[in-house]
């Protein structure tokens, strides 16, 4: 059942607000200061006594964990390895019973995961799976982990999964950096708060629609795309390049922005479109010089931005505004005009948006 929508994927783009709402239901609460992920309990010694957390997965769950590898950093100070599943199992990898594993799968199906898992598994690491379909065989091999409660998936895309593994991802490194002390007690009350209004502030992003489909509309018909962002939106990029190659069959890169001057700026024309998540965070002074460099060679640049963005609109040729948060939870905001992006150029294309070729929904061959 779409509820109304045309396509399964514009219906689990827009239930954002709520499968995020889910998510933090009954784990995160503000008021008390309280984070309680019921997965972890048997496990927080093991967790709090990491030496390092190794991140393994595929596709959008990689992207994921990227993000994961910034926020485990920046509030937990454990220093964090994100790893494709398929070139881990195969790599003869360093792993020791001092390392925490999280496995990140939607489907929880995953072959190439869950061969990483059993490997780790065997060098005595502990495993943690964070998975959204309950029972699903990940969940069943892990030590302990927990639901990402999206609800079903159909879109083969990946879209509310993804946000809901960020969030749950998010609150373990919150609950990690408050209990290793890294993360001061003032701090990491503001942080719960700021999570808290995050479902709002994706509501907020999902307004963006109107302006992305007319975006759409101009660009449904180039041959390639460069995606752009540092820091933590560097994942997104990623994110947002994979969402369009997937179903509208454009190519399609994401780059940090930085990288750009190395080799990618070499594809920028007139016919080039660029776009770059550009808020307002640290590494903002250093995109806009990115977006200055891409104009200098008639690219079209399209900007994800925060609100009342100035800097930005004088430069881009369109903007697309979000609402500001925390520099570590935009990834929830910033990636959903990408999977807009994505959605509206594929049906004006005339791609099967649900259903893309050569793709299935859970990858249960290596
Ligand atoms: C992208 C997509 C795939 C999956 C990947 C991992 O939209 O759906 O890249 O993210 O196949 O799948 P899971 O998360 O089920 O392990």
């Amino acid at each position: 059942e779409k509820g109304g929508y045309e396509h399964f994927m514009l219906k689990e783009i827009f239930e954002q607000p709520k499968s995020i709402a889910d998510c933090l239901r009954g784990r995160l609460d503000p008021k008390s200061g309280r984070l309680v992920l019921g997965g972890l309990r048997d496990y927080m010694n093991k967790f709090n006594n990491a030496e390092r957390i190794i991140i393994t997965a595929c596709g959008t769950s990689w992207h994921a964990g990227l993000v994961a590898e910034y926020l485990f950093e920046e509030f937990a100070r454990v220093p964090v390895e994100v790893e494709y599943a398929s070139e881990f199992r195969y790599r003869n990898p360093v792993i020791t019973d001092k390392d925490f594993i999280i496995a990140i799968s939607q489907s929880g199906e995953t072959a190439d995961t869950l061969a990483a898992i059993e490997l780790a598994k065997s060098k005595g690491a502990t495993i943690f799976g964070v998975c959204n379909v309950v029972g699903s065989s990940i969940p069943r091999t892990t030590h302990a982990g927990c639901y990402t409660h999206a609800g079903p998936e159909i879109g083969v895309a990946s879209t509310k999964a993804f946000t809901a593994q960020i969030s749950v991802l998010t609150m373990m490194a919150l609950k990690l950096g408050y209990q290793r002390g890294t993360l001061p007690e003032s701090k990491y009350i503001l942080m719960l708060h700021e999570l808290a209004d995050i479902p709002a502030k994706v509501e907020k992003a999902l307004q963006t629609n109107d302006a992305v489909k007319k975006i759409a509309e101009k660009y449904k018909d180039a041959r390639n795309m460069l995606y752009l962002g540092r820091g933590y939106n560097f994942p997104v990029a990623l994110e947002g390049a994979l969402k369009l190659k997937e179903i509208s069959y454009i190519h399609a890169e994401g780059y940090p922005a930085a990288e750009m001057k190395h080799g990618p700026i070499a594809l920028i024309d007139e016919e080039m479109p660029v776009i770059f998540i550009a808020t307002l965070d640290s590494s903002y002074e250093k995109v806009v010089s990115n977006i200055q460099e891409v104009k200098a060679r008639k690219g079209k640049v399209i900007a994800v931005v925060t609100e009342g963005d100035k800097q930005v609109k004088a430069l881009a040729d369109h903007v697309i505004e979000i609402p500001p948060t925390n520099e570590a939870f935009t990834p929830l905001l910033s990636v959903i005009p990408l999977q807009l992006l994505s959605y509206h150029i594929a049906v004006m294309r005339g791609c099967n948006v649900d259903q893309p070729r050569n793709l299935a929904k859970s990858v249960t061959v290596e």
